[in-house]
């Protein structure tokens, strides 16, 4: 059996933006990040001059030790009360040093943490108001890697780049000053070095930036297969696709490894001969300058601070070497996260809403003339024309494609149309704003939505405002209440996620308990009683007529005889209306809603029998 997931996973990455990484561009990205800052400034000024305290009272704990050794030791002073002093300064400088690095790192994780939490938080509100077109085009993978690994590369660039540059900038250039103090001559000749230093970082540095981003993208890969076998998981099972799987598992899961052990590799192999390049340079310190410490040209504790300077000169290098990935992939992932928050909503709210009262909205649609296509694709409706009265309750029948939800989709502006217009009561649903649009406008779907939390906040959607014999009375109402009852702790039964918890019927009646407590003024079910069984189907048809009542209402329905009490029945094709009228009208025109209507209760008489007729395959 040929895998249908190797392909489908690859698009996935390539529509994720996994595969190949962008180029960063960071004078964007610290522009950005700047603007972040500037609330922060005066923690980041303090992290600056801890870090300077930090630094220098490392930096001067050799020297201290020269000068026991030049003024006290090798001086031949027999007292002991110098050598005490120094001492006790020694350890007040690595106590300092102590409470200003412990004191810097504080600071900058609270600066860092708090800038991408405002980052996060802005990019989850920014991400909730994008159009659904916009979802459309963006798997949601790759919109979980912009909230919670881009924004962590954020958090990696203050707590890590920003600290390494900082802190071992400044070593470094103290370092080289403090070196050139001591003893120029020695100074140059280390200097010497710092060309062959820079060649080593510059050409690992490509090297290493290569098995870093191999070893990223074979890890996102590797997510993405785990993420879609999960979520598919009953179809693995049911088609016996475990073996396969896992071997196609088991491949990516080898090339990450494989990547990995590159990345240490290199890792590993840079910092050795670093560390090589930083002995070889003390034993060319000791020969040189041993011999002037011989010939007395030199102190003796100058040219053991001068070693000890050297070992802390390479490890800043180091640091600074390593830190360059990060900050390309903290740059990438800026770039990222504000390509997202660049996004304008294709449906955007008019600046000056009209401002009218939901409850005394009389419910009357007007589609006027609508012409609307998806992004991808030829027009669903072309000049469709379609005046609803309030009051109403309308059915909508059709093949599946004929462009039902399509229509629902636009009523509830989730996608704005291209030609013509849609009034409620006579106002343009683009003039209101999308806040009070969906007040007004209730919108049942056939995989209704359960947070988790309690069953009570599910109803209400967590608006406290609803109250809690709301919420009771609308479960009652739906024919919930037996159902919730039976629960443990009743109406205080925590749902999980999904309300997974729940049969696609009970998750049902809830969404319909939900939708009563929020009373708008239009109420569309789209095939939600789909997942019913007859039963609950009844009880869900009896809420209704009283819930329909004074509001309109549009049913898009499964089984006719859900909608057979409608006041009007449009049967749709291909984005037109072909017919309309009462079913008792339709009937009579013996036209396609017969043939629809003699073909489902051919079927109902048959029980269970799978008898579709040739061109009514997958009438809904
Ligand atoms: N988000 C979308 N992007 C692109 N095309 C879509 C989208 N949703 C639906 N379509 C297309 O629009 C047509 C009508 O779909 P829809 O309104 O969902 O039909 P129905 O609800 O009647 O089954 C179909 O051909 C479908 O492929
Ligand atoms: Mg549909």
């Amino acid at each position: 059996m040929p895998n249908p997931n190797s392909n489908s996973n690859r698009n996935l990455e390539q529509k994720a933006g996994l595969g190949k990484q962008p180029k960063p561009q960071y004078r964007s990205a610290f522009r950005i990040l700047s603007s972040y800052v500037k609330p922060h400034r005066i923690t980041f000024a303090l992290v600056v001059i801890c870090t300077i305290i930090a630094s220098v009272s490392e930096l001067f704990q050799p020297y201290l030790v020269k000068v026991a050794i030049d003024d006290n030791l090798m001086a031949g002073k027999n007292e002991f009360g110098g050598i005490l002093v120094i001492c006790m300064i020694y350890f007040g400088l690595s106590l300092t040093g102590l409470l200003f690095t412990y004191l810097q790192n504080n600071l900058l994780q609270y600066a860092g943490q708090s800038i991408v939490a405002k980052i996060r938080k802005q990019l989850f509100e920014h991400i909730t108001k994008l159009s659904m077109s916009y979802f459309d085009k963006k798997p949601i993978g790759s919109l979980i890697t912009h909230i919670s690994s881009d924004t962590e590369a954020v958090n990696q660039f203050f707590n890590q780049v920003l600290l390494t540059l900082l802190r071992d900038g400044l070593m470094l250039i103290s370092i080289l000053v403090i070196m050139f103090q001591l003893d120029a001559t020695l100074g140059m000749y280390c200097l010497v070095l710092l060309p062959i230093i820079a060649v080593i970082a510059i050409s690992f540095r490509s090297f290493m930036r290569n098995t870093y981003q191999m070893a990223r993208t074979r890890l996102s890969r590797l997510i993405a297969f785990v993420a879609e076998n999960l979520s598919g998981m009953n179809l693995i099972q049911v088609f016996q696709q475990q073996k396969a799987q896992t071997e196609q598992f088991k491949e990516r899961n080898d090339a990450y490894y494989k990547a990995n052990i590159r990345e240490i590799r290199t890792l590993v192999l840079f910092n050795r001969s670093f560390d090589l390049l930083s002995s070889l340079t003390i034993a060319f310190v000791i020969g040189v300058g041993g011999k002037a410490v011989l010939g007395q040209t030199l102190e003796f504790g100058v040219l053991y601070a001068f070693i000890t300077y050297i070992r802390q000169f390479f490890q800043p290098i180091n640091a600074i070497t390593q830190q360059w990935n990060m900050l390309q992939s903290a740059t990438v992932a800026v770039n990222r996260i504000w390509g997202v928050l660049d996004i304008r909503p294709d449906v955007m709210d008019n600046p000056q809403p009209l401002r009218i009262n939901s409850e005394s909205v009389h419910g009357r649609i007007d589609f006027n003339h609508i012409t609307f296509s998806y992004e991808s694709g030829s027009p669903i409706f072309r000049g469709l024309d379609l005046h609803i009265h309030s009051g109403e309750m309308i059915g909508i029948v059709g093949t599946t494609g004929a462009g039902k939800s399509s229509l629902v989709s636009l009523l509830c502006r989730f996608y704005d149309v291209q030609e013509g217009s849609i009034l409620i009561d006579g106002n343009d649903i683009r003039d209101l704003s999308q806040a009070q649009l969906h007040r007004i406008v209730g919108l049942v779907q056939q995989e209704p939505y359960l947070y988790a939390g309690s069953i009570i906040d599910n109803v209400r959607m967590f608006d406290k405002t609803i109250s809690r014999e709301a919420v009771i009375q609308a479960c009652e109402f739906v024919g919930a209440g037996s159902l919730v009852r039976r629960m443990k702790d009743g109406y205080d039964t925590r749902l999980s996620e999904h309300g997974s918890s729940l049969s696609a019927g009970e998750r049902q009646l809830l969404s319909f308990a939900r939708i009563i407590v929020f009373r708008p003024r239009i109420l569309i079910l789209d095939e939600a009683t789909a997942n019913l069984d007859s039963q609950t189907e009844q009880l869900i048809q009896q809420a209704l007529q009283v819930v329909s009542e004074g509001r309109t209402t549009i049913i898009i329905a499964h089984r006719l005889s859900t909608i057979m009490q409608a006041d009007r029945i449009i049967v749709l094709r291909l984005g037109e209306i072909l017919e309309a009228g009462t079913h008792k009208e339709l009937l009579e025109m013996k036209g396609f809603y017969e043939e629809l209507y003699h073909h489902s209760q051919g079927k109902t008489k048959k029980q269970g029998v799978q008898t579709t007729p040739k061109g009514l395959i997958g009438i809904v």
